[in-house]
């Protein structure tokens, strides 16, 4: 999965794995709480878009996925003699959030949501990938390539789905300029090694 491919503007800084390979402990508390958001939003979309069967019918499975990697996210804790620590700020997906456009019909408040998720599905996806080429441990690195493929998925269904309800160019244009503002977002932000993003 190439940055290209994603369409991201800032690659992650190589530093950030590395320093993540060290808090391995952390990043998988933090890497948790990312697949149990992924469920959770999946189904706020669901409940408040249930008239929409496209919808429905597309992140139904999506939401069973994400639940599946945070089991796996725990096994992998359990195996390192590691718990669940606490639900830390996602300064991130915050940043993300400001960038949603208020206001507008319910399918453009639709479309936001929708390319938001995108969003974040690309930029793990683009740090799985790093995770699978980087780190030492091969079975770990394996479980990071199976979810960059899997994230992969996800982020072409959000976009697919955002077409579903506007105009294909208009939604092009707003993925654009989300790009470039998410650029914005990590090229100020910290590297921290206790956080996915
Ligand atoms: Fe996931
Ligand atoms: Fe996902």
């Amino acid at each position: 999965m190439e940055k290209h491919v994603l369409g991201l503007e800032l690659p992650t800084d190589p530093r950030w794995v590395d320093i993540a390979e060290k808090n391995i402990g952390d990043i998988l508390t933090d890497h948790a709480y990312c697949e149990q958001k992924a469920a959770s939003s999946c189904i706020s979309l669901i409940i408040q878009f249930y008239d929409q069967p496209k919808l429905v019918e597309l992140l139904t499975p999506v939401v069973a996925e994400e639940w599946d990697h945070f089991a796996r996210v725990m096994a992998e804790l359990k195996k390192r003699n590691l718990s669940l620590g606490p639900l830390r700020k996602d300064e991130y997906v915050e940043a993300l959030g400001k960038l949603l456009k208020k206001g507008g019909n319910r399918q453009q408040q639709l479309v936001e949501k929708l390319l938001m998720n995108a969003m974040i599905e690309a930029r793990s996806c683009e740090r799985f990938r790093l995770l699978w080429k980087e780190i030492a441990d091969k079975q770990l690195s394996e479980f990071y390539y199976e979810l960059m493929v899997s994230e992969a998925g996800h982020y072409k269904n959000f976009l697919s789905l955002a077409k579903e309800y506007q105009d294909p160019q208009e939604v092009h244009r707003r993925w654009h300029e989300l790009l470039e503002q998410e650029a914005e977002i990590m090229k100020n932000m910290e590297i921290r090694g206790d956080r996915m993003h």
